[in-house]
């Protein structure tokens, strides 16, 4: 269900990416993000796209060359990483280091709580990831951990999922997401995701 949704606002995405290039031939225009992403960078649940607006720039560049690599979206079970993948696939390094800065100049705005867990029990479960996400879930650089707090719940939740089954961190060369993995894992079911996830809502930004 989910993937068939996918696909059909991939094939919308590459309408407007061809209206786009008729548009203007001499420059090939990378900045079709906002199909997926939201207008505002805000994230879009129905593709599953998560927040871009006020992601670290490090974190940002990191994912796009993991993707443009093949380390990251390319397990045929990531239904998800796999609509992001050829996203990213034709990207150059400067277009990159341009799409970093163009991200950069959207403005963060809150999102929306939409999964129903149990903060206070997920309290208990944080303290592990604070280690590395930070006790306010606001990132740490030196250790290549991305903010949590204000990203969209929902995408929380399937990639923590995703990194229990093993859908994602899983390249021999993903060694970022080779640190994450074993921390899903000891997740022990959805209603621990869910309570962990509900507590990182509360963390704010
Ligand atoms: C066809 C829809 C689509 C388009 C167009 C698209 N994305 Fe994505 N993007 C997604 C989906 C779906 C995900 C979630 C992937 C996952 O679960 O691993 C994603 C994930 C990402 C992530 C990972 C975020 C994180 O927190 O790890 C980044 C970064 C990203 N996209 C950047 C971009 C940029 C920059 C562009 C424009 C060049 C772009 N995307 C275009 C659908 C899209
Ligand atoms: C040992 C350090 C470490 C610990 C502890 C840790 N993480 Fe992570 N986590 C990372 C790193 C590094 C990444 C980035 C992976 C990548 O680049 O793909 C990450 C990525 C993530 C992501 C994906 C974010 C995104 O935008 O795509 C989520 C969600 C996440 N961690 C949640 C948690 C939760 C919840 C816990 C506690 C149960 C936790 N982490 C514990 C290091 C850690």
């Amino acid at each position: 269900m989910k993937h068939s949704l996918l696909a059909l606002t991939l094939a919308a995405g590459g309408l407007s990416l061809n209206a786009a290039a008729e548009m203007d031939t001499s420059y090939y225009n990378d900045h079709y993000c906002t199909t997926c992403h939201g207008a505002d960078g805000g994230g879009s649940e129905g593709v599953q796209a998560p927040r871009l607006a006020g992601m670290e720039p490090w974190y940002l560049k990191r994912q796009l060359e993991h993707f443009r690599a093949g380390i990251r979206g390319t397990h045929k079970e990531d239904f998800q990483g796999t609509e992001m993948q050829p996203m990213a696939a034709k990207l150059s390094d400067d277009s990159i280091a341009d799409l970093v800065q163009w991200v950069g100049t959207w403005k963060y705005m809150p999102t929306p709580v939409t999964i129903a867990g149990n903060a206070e029990a997920g309290k208990a479960l944080y303290a592990t990831c604070a280690s590395c996400h930070g006790t306010s879930g606001e990132g740490n650089a030196a250790l290549g951990a991305p903010a949590l707090a204000g990203q969209n719940d929902w995408y929380l939740v399937t990639q923590l999922q995703n990194f229990k089954a093993g859908y994602r961190g899983k390249d021999p060369q993903d060694t970022y997401g080779a640190q994450m993995g074993p921390m899903a894992a000891s997740l022990a079911d959805e209603a621990a995701i869910n309570n962990v996830v509900s507590y990182i809502n509360t963390l704010g930004r």
